[in-house]
């Protein structure tokens, strides 16, 4: 087992992938904040607004390298063991901006998805909760590195999900919530803290000018 192995508190960005002003996505994710806290881990909230980008433009990259709405995701994302993306579903898949954001930052490299476990959630005002949605954004994440948790969160009707305090309307769901999100922070911890992890992934095919395995743990 490695002796550097972090030993503080799990770090966990949590943002809502919705840029609209009383947006629900933006509500699941505070209560996700929560209950990251509650584990005894520490939440980064953000927004979709903390990272605003132009549509992703070759040209522009060339010329002017990254915005900075992508350095401060890849900022985010570098400094946190784990993330959570509340989304909305858009025609039955990801929000473009999201999809725009995740471009971009897959551009850095070495690109910090690939280090980082996920979970998604999501709210709509839908009867499925835009679960959809969340299928469609596990493939750029898992294309990228990023182990996403098997187990999704979907919150149908949203728009009256929620109490005057901000947890579920539903206690049943509720608990679920928690129950998901603690079992989540549990595999990140053995991950972080404790499994020999070997990966392989490659900043674009046919690249193998960089050291290839990444490395979280060590024996
Ligand atoms: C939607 N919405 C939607 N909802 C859903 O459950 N399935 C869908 O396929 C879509 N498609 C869709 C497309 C577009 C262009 C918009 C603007 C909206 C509704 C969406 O779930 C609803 O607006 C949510 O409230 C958005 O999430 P926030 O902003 O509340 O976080």
């Amino acid at each position: 087992m490695s002796t550097d192995a972090p030993t503080g508190p799990l770090r966990v960005l949590v943002f809502g992938a919705s840029l609209r002003t009383g947006s629900t996505n933006a509500r699941l994710a505070s209560l996700i904040a929560r209950l990251v806290t509650d584990t005894g881990a520490t939440a980064d909230l953000a927004a979709m607004r903390d990272f605003q980008m132009p549509l992703y433009d070759g040209d522009a990259e060339a010329a002017e390298g990254l915005p900075s709405g992508a350095l401060a995701l890849r900022d985010r994302l570098e400094r946190c063991d784990a993330f959570v993306i509340s989304s909305p579903e858009y025609n039955a898949s990801v929000p473009g901006v999201l999809k725009n954001a995740i471009d971009w930052v897959s551009r850095v490299q070495p690109q910090p998805f690939k280090s980082k476990h996920a979970m998604l959630v999501s709210a709509s005002p839908s009867m499925v909760g835009g679960n959809r949605g969340l299928w469609a954004l596990r493939v750029p994440l898992e294309h990228l590195g990023t182990r996403v948790y098997p187990d999704m969160f979907s919150l149908a009707k949203a728009h009256q999900g929620f109490t005057g305090d901000g947890v579920l309307a539903d206690s049943g769901l509720q608990q679920r919530l928690a129950e998901t999100v603690e079992a989540f922070l549990r595999l990140v911890e053995a991950d972080v803290r404790y499994v020999c992890l070997q990966r392989r992934w490659y900043e674009f095919l046919g690249d193998r000018t960089e050291a290839p395995i990444t490395q979280r743990a060590e024996d």
